[in-house]
């Protein structure tokens, strides 16, 4: 097999055989396929496209390149979440606990975070002791025994997804929807659950911008799973402003402590309902969605979930007294409220450059060495569709030093005020099944 005749194959809009992407994928991972042979053949499949079957080889010849984890010690039916990107997304933090709390086994592998915010083992790490860096054995006793444990990243997973998206990134050929799905499919085949839900953001702050490409992009990802025996689903939720109020780590634990009583943002408390809903009935601990629904809405109100939140931090060596008293978190020194200039509605809140501006601050990764700052953060008074006066607080910012004028600048970017009324936007846009 030579790898010019694949390339020019598939720049003929040619179907390839699972042996011919297997030769691509180890050839690439293993150098003996140079980046000038690749680079081409990604752009080939860029603009050719690949058939649900390639995307699926493709991903299953990813996920061969490395390790895989092995969850089947746990008993039950594993199901992982997985959300494409977005801003201040707390919906991990709640979802871990709250599915578990009906006894779903909840193995979660995450990483750090890199730009915006941190990533959710970073915001883990907001809770004093807590502890993400366990041994596997320590990580498949607690989820046989507490329900849910985190970990940090562990194994060589998906080698060939790193050395082809690091290539992609800097070849044009990010933004292909199989290069995409198989990517983000791989790593989430290679961490061993059963069955997977995944949250596709769509809008402005997000991977995909309008409905029909996010539509297309969870349709490749849940073909990807349903061919290779992963029960998959996806829902399609806006990305047109950041979820919840908290944007930053020990911020954002506070508001999913919030939401697990019950007491949490709408939006945030509505889509880890829904993506919730779908765990517990793909992992079968009900018998339709509603019921599952039902089981989520009797842990809240109970207090089982938060019961199950504190068990599970304090096996993983955390201070689980955080979450009847949030003020032993982290706090940062000073806070600064940004006001509103004019009056009407909001109509625009960019997810990116909010996010930017918690960056800026020391809550999210300018480089992967950066060390990030755990309590610093800001908190949205205001959202799409509700009204301001002049001086009301649109954001407080949670910082550690005094003079903030860079980040108040590019918050005021960031949203925009309408004279006249505006909708409240609707977070749930479709499910693809
Ligand atoms: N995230 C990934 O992991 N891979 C992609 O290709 C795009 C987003
Ligand atoms: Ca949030």
């Amino acid at each position: 097999m030579r790898m010019v005749d694949l390339i020019a194959r598939k720049r003929d809009g040619h179907e390839l055989s699972k042996t011919e992407i297997d030769f691509i994928v180890q050839g690439y991972t293993n150098g003996t396929i140079p980046d000038y042979q690749m680079s081409s053949f990604l752009m080939a499949a860029f603009f050719r496209g690949m058939t649900p079957i390639e995307t699926a080889n493709m991903t299953m010849a990813m996920v061969a390149s490395g390790d895989t984890i092995d969850l089947s010690a746990i008993e039950g039916v594993k199901v992982d979440k997985h959300s494409t990107g977005g801003v201040g997304d707390t919906t991990t933090i709640v979802l871990a606990p709250l599915v578990a709390a009906v006894g779903v086994p909840v193995a979660k592998l995450s990483g750090r975070g890199l730009g915006h915010t941190g990533g959710t083992v970073d915001k883990f790490e907001a809770i004093p002791g807590f502890q993400a860096e366990i041994s596997s054995e320590q990580f498949i006793k607690q989820v046989n025994e507490v329900k849910v444990a985190v970990t940090g990243p562990t194994g060589n997973l998906t080698p060939a997804d790193k050395k082809i998206y690091a290539l992609r990134d800097v070849t044009g050929t990010v933004n292909s929807i199989p290069l995409m799905a198989s990517s983000i499919m791989s790593k989430k085949i290679a961490s061993g659950s059963d069955a997977i839900v995944l949250d596709v953001k769509v809008g402005a702050g997000a991977f995909m911008k309008d409905l029909d490409s996010a539509k297309a992009l969870a349709k490749a990802m849940v073909d990807i799973g349903n061919n290779v025996g992963r029960n998959t689903m996806a829902v399609i939720s806006d990305m047109n402003q950041p979820l919840g109020f908290a944007i930053g780590n020990a911020l954002e634990v506070k508001e999913a402590i919030d939401t697990l009583r019950g007491e949490g943002p709408e939006d945030l408390h509505e889509l880890c309902l829904t993506l919730g809903s779908h765990m517990v009935y793909l992992a079968k601990q009900a018998s339709s969605v509603s019921e599952a629904r039902s089981k989520l809405e009797e842990a809240i109100s109970s207090g089982r979930a938060l019961e199950t939140f504190k068990a599970f931090i304090a096996a993983q060596g955390g201070d689980a007294s955080i979450v009847d008293d949030p003020s032993k978190l982290p706090a940062a020194a000073y806070r600064i409220e940004v006001k509103a200039k004019e009056a009407g509605y909001v109509s625009e809140i960019v997810a990116d450059s909010i996010g930017t501006a918690a960056m800026i601050l020391g809550a999210g990764r300018a480089t992967k060495e950066s060390e990030i700052d755990l309590s610093v953060g800001l908190m949205l008074h205001k959202k799409i569709g509700d009204e301001v006066k002049p001086g009301d607080t649109l954001v407080t910012i949670h910082s550690n030093r005094e003079t903030v004028d860079d980040v108040i600048e590019s918050i005021y970017e960031s949203y925009t005020i309408a004279s006249g009324k505006v909708e409240h936007p609707v977070l749930v846009h479709a499910e693809i099944h």
